[in-house]
């Protein structure tokens, strides 16, 4: 009798135990590079297999069109789309339990557009964002030297809202110049949609898929000079009309109005503000074990591991750095 209940009792804790262990239901995630970069690029490939072997999921870096190329002169819309395309089930199957999302700088737009507007794919679970320009840059970054490099320069000194740039220029396609919102939301033709800017063109659908995230991660890197406000990263943004003051995502309209359902996803705990250090795309490996990893984990595992959230401090943001300026285009994991 005493020895039956006894049994009973382990058994029970057996049970229980066995629940409490994580199920192997590790969900892949893709990458998505940023403007310049490609998936065959050292850092790229370097960085998806890192996170792949640190997490036990399975990591893809989604490429479009050629890489370096066509990130400069391939539109956003037209990038979204051959996203769009490829992670549908048919072409990935392996995605069709779902997926998670890392995105590096300008992929990180793409990889938006596809959680907003791509009909028919996957469900994303987790959005990691590594320097994301999610409300826009004041500056598009320095390409260099080059053929490439000379075409980019060239477009990027005509009107950057007309048409001809708009459809020739993909960093066009979230350029915001604070000083001429006006021009930005009638000829840009891709931040203002995604960010559903346009008052009588919101589209409701954007905002019910980006609020079925199960979490956001927005990380800004401490010295970013690529991204003009690096608060972008969190979609902080200059108000329209001026270069300052930097406002924190929490007093924006986007956030105020909620046209995104950013503000539903950061009021149910959601969203991770993070401030790591570092220029742009300058993460540490010990940053991506603790920032990056834990949500590309078993989902039971990312639970009892959650990473902390920092709140906007406003005071540390106070000052102003260089405002329009080209700066140098940081290849991932550069030292
Ligand atoms: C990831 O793990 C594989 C297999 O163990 C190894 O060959 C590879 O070098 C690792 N990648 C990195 C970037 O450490
Ligand atoms: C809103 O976006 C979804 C997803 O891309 C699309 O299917 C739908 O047609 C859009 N609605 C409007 C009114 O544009
Ligand atoms: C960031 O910038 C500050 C001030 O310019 C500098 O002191 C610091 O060394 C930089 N840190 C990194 C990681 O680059």
């Amino acid at each position: 009798m005493m020895i039956g209940r006894q049994l009973s009792i382990i058994v029970l804790a057996f049970v229980f135990f066995i629940s409490l262990i994580p199920s192997s239901s590790s969900i892949p995630f893709i990458v998505l590079h940023g403007i310049a970069d490609k998936c065959s690029s050292k850092g790229v490939s370097q960085f998806t297999q890192l996170l792949n072997n640190w997490s036990g999921s399975k990591g893809h870096c989604i490429e479009v069109g050629n890489g370096a190329w066509d990130s400069w002169f391939m539109t956003l819309q037209e990038q979204t789309e051959t996203v769009c395309k490829k992670v549908q089930v048919k072409s990935m199957k392996e995605l069709k339990d779902g997926y998670n999302i890392v995105g590096l700088s300008q992929g990180n737009l793409i990889g938006r557009g596809v959680l907003e507007s791509c009909d028919g794919g996957p469900p994303i679970k987790n959005f990691i964002s590594l320097a994301g320009p999610h409300a826009g840059t004041a500056s598009v970054p320095l390409c260099g030297s080059g053929i490439m490099c000379i075409i980019a320069d060239n477009l990027i000194k005509l009107e950057i809202y007309s048409d001809y740039v708009q459809t020739k220029l993909a960093p066009s396609g979230y350029l915001k110049i604070p000083t001429d919102i006006p021009a930005y939301l009638k000829g840009c033709r891709f931040l203002p949609k995604l960010n559903n800017e346009l008052p009588n063109q919101r589209n409701s659908t954007y905002k019910e898929r980006f609020t079925s995230l199960q979490n956001l991660v927005l990380i800004m890197f401490q010295n970013d000079t690529v991204l003009i406000p690096k608060e972008t990263s969190w979609f902080g943004y200059y108000p329209s009309g001026a270069f300052d003051p930097i406002l924190p995502p929490q007093e924006t309209k986007l956030y105020i109005e909620d046209w995104i359902g950013l503000r539903i996803l950061d009021e149910a705990g959601k969203v991770r503000y993070l401030g790591l250090p570092g220029k742009h795309l300058g993460i540490s490996q010990r940053d991506m074990k603790k920032y990056v990893v834990p949500y590309l984990e078993d989902k039971a595992l990312t639970n009892t591991k959650l990473v902390e959230s920092y709140k906007w401090a406003s005071s540390i943001w106070t000052a102003v750095g260089e405002l329009i300026g080209l700066s140098e285009d940081r290849p991932l994991l550069h030292k």
